[in-house]
């Protein structure tokens, strides 16, 4: 069993040094741990449901560049990530049996600039099932209808088609609606009038998914039985819309028994809130820490109990598809490694990452579009270290602690203070000016280009891990800065579409097959910053000297 610790307050209220200046070491306080057992493939994707085609192709076609990303993954943490086909665009998807190819999105800018609202889908659409080996799937059911009166038939036709393509070897878990939340508030154009209420919302639930149910039982008996017959519910874009999930499960959402993850959905803030930066938003545990508890007390109040345990089906930085510059850079990356780890220590037990085709804040662009290249991109790197660490601060700090039988084995430091490389007002004193001393302790700041950047600072954690001398191996997750967009490495891997096609490639130019000597117990570590490290215990001679990642083939 592998249980991940926050020791995150623990090193908030021991404070901050610079590299010269060392602190005694930080003892962990039990009264501060949090805890928590995460699911297999913790570290899992949400696709939008009009991108899904783009990011896993079809039959004829399949999108190998999206396998690759999704090997590197399951390779690191054991599973490949699960896949979650839903959003939005999940209720606007219409079923016309004629249509030639998987999907026909139709975009209105009124609506949403970034994705389809009026969209028709075709036989084909489910070939995508297909494409990607030992993935297993959610597929979401329409439940909004888009005003559209072939809903009830695409309802069961969809039924037939998903079960067929997805059977018992792809499927994990079925979802009805996304959202339903905001069905009649959204801001895509309200779906239900204004008085629609808990009850409503359940009644009209327990009526779709008995018509599912009734069409597995013909179709694929084997899809229909207590044991398989399972949803992510409630599945709601927050804790404080116009629908409530305790008053939901309080109607009886539940009451059929068919609800294997209670989902929610969490963005940190929007694209278009005013006030949003990197630092202050992003880069801010205190503020990811009060995003990711309004979902746990919700979860407590709901109480669905122990086998109905907690996910976060769609999550991501910023709601509307994220912000240039902000969800694309690399202190995003950093965001998401300290959110996930941070939905691990609380008990959410698996995270999918949302992402759609040209989204901002998406962990890979999965074909070339007008508006954006093929690509990893910075995101999937913070998804790489997570995955590294199989789980098997003040507002800029985070440290996690993995133990594995009974044993600290690994840490991760997240040092979430921003340091922009672009910036070249060498008299704006950098990011983080209260720090802004150069210790020396890193190697890219202060050179001889016209205007450099200011120097990048470095902080000095130090942990007492118990134990005696040994040696622990270092990796990190490194880029220029938090506002790059390319050039990131995870302990010197790059996994960029243009080097092989999503295959993980060693640089050479990145430090890597670092170790630092743990003694009597005291683990001190330093840490540039906008940069996450994972140190891990105890490791032989012989596993330092082995590559850390092996090339598939
Ligand atoms: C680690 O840092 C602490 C606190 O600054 C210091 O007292 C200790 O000597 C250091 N230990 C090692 C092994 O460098
Ligand atoms: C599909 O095409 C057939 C033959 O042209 C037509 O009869 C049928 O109404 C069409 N179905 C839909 C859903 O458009
Ligand atoms: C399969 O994908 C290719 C490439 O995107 C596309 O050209 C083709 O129309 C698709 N086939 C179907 C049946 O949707
Ligand atoms: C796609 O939908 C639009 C209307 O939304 C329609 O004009 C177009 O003909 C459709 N294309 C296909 C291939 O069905
Ligand atoms: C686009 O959406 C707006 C708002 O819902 C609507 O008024 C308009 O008619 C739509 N445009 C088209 C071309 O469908
Ligand atoms: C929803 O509205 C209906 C009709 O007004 C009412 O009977 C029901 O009690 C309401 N349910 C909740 C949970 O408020
Ligand atoms: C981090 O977020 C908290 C909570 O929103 C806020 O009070 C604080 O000012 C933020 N910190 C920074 C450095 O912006
Ligand atoms: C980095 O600094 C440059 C130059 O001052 C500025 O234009 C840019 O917005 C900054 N980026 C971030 C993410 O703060
Ligand atoms: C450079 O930094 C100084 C000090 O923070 C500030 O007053 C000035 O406006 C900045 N200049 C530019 C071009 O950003
Ligand atoms: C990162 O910095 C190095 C050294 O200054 C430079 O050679 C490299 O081009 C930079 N990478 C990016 C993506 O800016
Ligand atoms: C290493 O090289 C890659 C290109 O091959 C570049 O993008 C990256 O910025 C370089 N890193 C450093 C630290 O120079
Ligand atoms: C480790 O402990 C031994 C014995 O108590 C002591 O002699 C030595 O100085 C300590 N080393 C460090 C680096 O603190």
């Amino acid at each position: 069993m592998r249980l991940i610790q926050n020791i995150g307050l623990v090193l908030l209220r021991a404070g901050i040094v610079l590299c010269q200046v060392r602190q005694p070491a930080i003892s962990i306080d039990s009264a501060e741990i949090k805890s928590g057992t995460p699911l297999d493939g913790f570290l899992s994707y949400s696709i939008e449901f009009a991108s899904f085609p783009d990011f896993a192709g079809n039959k004829s076609s399949p999108n190998k560049f999206s396998d690759n990303l999704l090997d590197n993954i399951g390779y690191l943490q054991g599973d490949k990530p699960y896949i979650r086909v839903g959003g939005n665009t999940q209720d606007y998807a219409i079923y016309n049996a004629n249509l030639t190819v998987g999907l026909n999105g139709t975009v209105n800018v009124t609506r949403s600039p970034d994705y389809p609202t009026t969209i028709e889908i075709g036989p084909s659409f489910f070939e995508s099932y297909s494409t990607w080996p030992n993935v297993k799937f959610s597929h979401g059911f329409n439940m909004g209808g888009n005003h559209d009166s072939r809903i009830q038939d695409t309802l069961t036709q969809t039924a037939e088609l998903a079960c067929k393509a997805l059977g018992t070897d792809k499927l994990y878990v079925w979802e009805y609606g996304n959202e339903a939340d905001l069905f009649a508030t959204s801001a895509q154009g309200p779906v239900r009038a204004s008085s629609y209420n808990e009850s409503d919302y359940v009644n009209e639930w327990l009526d779709g998914v008995a018509v599912i149910k009734s069409v597995f039982r013909k179709n694929c008996p084997g899809l229909a039985s207590i044991d398989t017959y399972k949803y992510m519910a409630p599945s709601f874009g927050g804790v404080a819309n116009h629908l409530k999930a305790p008053i939901a499960w309080a109607a009886g959402l539940d009451n059929t028994e068919n609800i294997k993850y209670f989902s929610s959905h969490n963005y940190i803030s929007g694209a278009a809130t005013p006030g949003v930066t990197l630092q202050g938003t992003l880069m801010n545990h205190t503020r990811t820490r009060l995003s990711v508890e309004a979902h746990v007390d919700e979860y407590n109040a709901v109480h669905p109990g122990e086998d109905v345990p907690h996910i976060m089906g769609e999550a991501n930085s910023l709601y509307n598809q994220g912000r240039p510059g902000l969800s694309n850079a690399f202190g995003a990356a950093l965001w998401g490694v300290d959110f996930a780890l941070y939905c691990a220590a609380l008990g959410i037990r698996r995270v999918h990452m949302h992402m759609g085709t040209d989204y901002r804040y998406a962990s890979w662009q999965p074909i070339e579009t007008p508006l954006a290249s093929r690509g990893t991109k910075a995101p999937y790197y913070g998804n790489i270290a997570i995955a590294h660490l199989p789980l098997t601060g003040g507002d800029t700090e985070a440290a996690y602690a993995a133990y594995v039988g009974g044993s600290l084995k690994r840490v991760m430091i997240i040092n979430m203070n921003a340091y922009n490389y672009t910036n070249t007002n060498t008299s704006s004193g950098g990011s983080s000016s209260m720090h802004a001393v150069d210790c020396g302790c890193d190697g890219s700041g202060g050179q001889s280009s016209p205007s450099p950047p200011p120097p990048r600072p470095a902080r000095a954690y130090s942990f007492f891990v118990g134990g005696g001398t040994t040696t622990a191996r270092v990796q990190r997750l490194y880029a220029n800065g938090s506002d790059a967009i390319t050039g990131i490495t995870w302990d010197g891997w790059n996994y960029n579409y243009e080097l092989d096609e999503g295959r993980p490639v060693r640089l050479a130019n990145v430090t890597v097959g670092e170790t630092v000597q743990v003694q009597n117990g005291t683990l001190n570590i330093t840490v540039p910053d906008s940069q996450a490290v994972m140190v891990t215990l105890g490791v032989s001679d012989e596993t330092l000297n082995r590559p850390a990642r092996k090339r598939r083939t």
